[in-house]
């Protein structure tokens, strides 16, 4: 009902990183584990409208469906349109739509538009997500793409978000030398901030933090539940 075709992932310039994505029960593990965590945190329910920003292969979509069945609107967005259209060809349904969008990013879309845009109405959105995306970014898109998650949510709406931060460190640094599991290669593999720097740009965009958890998300990432102030 939910698989419209059924079709491994195609091989292609397209990238993921993290141990969610080494086989398919992990794929599969990690997306319900979200989402229970979305419910948990961030009131996710069938009524609700989840913005999966950043979406991959839409590996939350997954989750959703095991775990609710359908919501009233999962929107997954992402830069990369071969996993825009893999999503889109096998998960997207009643309930579930996809968009690519062409924007930069200098790690998954050099060449896309320097645009920013989340492809979400003004206080349409009651959860946002976005898993291992504002560790691929750099430190002027992080603040702008924060105040439109702001602009974006809903006035009860909480976002989840994962990044690496630490205490004691550059305010923003890409791919910091022994740090963390990886040795970090390319353009925003691994993009570090200082807590307190990655928690400004949360009160700048005129958020709060609802919860923090140290360091336990994929390669090391923190997780972070925001809210309007
Ligand atoms: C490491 S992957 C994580 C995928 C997914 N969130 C997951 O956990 O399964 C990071 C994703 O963020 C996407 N991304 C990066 N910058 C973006 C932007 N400005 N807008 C939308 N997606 C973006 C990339 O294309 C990539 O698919």
């Amino acid at each position: 009902m939910f698989q419209k075709k059924t079709a491994p992932l195609p091989p292609g310039k397209y990238r993921m990183g993290g141990t969610h994505f080494k086989n398919d029960k992990a794929f599969i593990r990690t997306a319900v584990r979200d989402v229970r965590r979305l419910v948990e945190y961030c009131d996710l329910n069938a009524e609700s409208s989840l913005l999966d920003w950043g979406c991959g292969a839409g590996r939350l979509a997954v989750g959703v469906r095991e775990e609710i069945g359908r919501i009233r609107d999962y929107h997954g967005v992402d830069i990369q349109p071969e996993l825009i259209e893999w999503a889109d060809v096998n998960l997207a349904g009643e309930g579930f739509r996809f968009t690519c969008l062409d924007v930069s990013n200098e790690r998954y879309n050099p060449d896309g538009s320097p645009e920013r845009t989340l492809a979400a109405e003004p206080g349409s959105v009651d959860a946002f997500y976005a898993y291992s995306v504002f560790s691929h970014m750099n430190n002027v898109d992080t603040p702008a793409y924060l105040r439109l998650i702001g602009e974006a949510l809903a006035p009860a709406g909480r976002a989840l978000v994962t990044c690496f931060v630490e205490e004691d460190v550059a305010a923003w640094e890409e791919n910091p030398g022994g740090y963390g599991p990886l040795e970090w290669k390319g353009p925003m593999h691994c993009t570090r901030f200082e807590r307190p720097h990655f928690e400004n740009h949360v009160q700048a965009a005129g958020l709060a933090v609802d919860r923090f958890e140290y360091g336990r998300e994929t390669d090391g990432q923190s997780l972070y539940v925001l809210r309007l102030r």
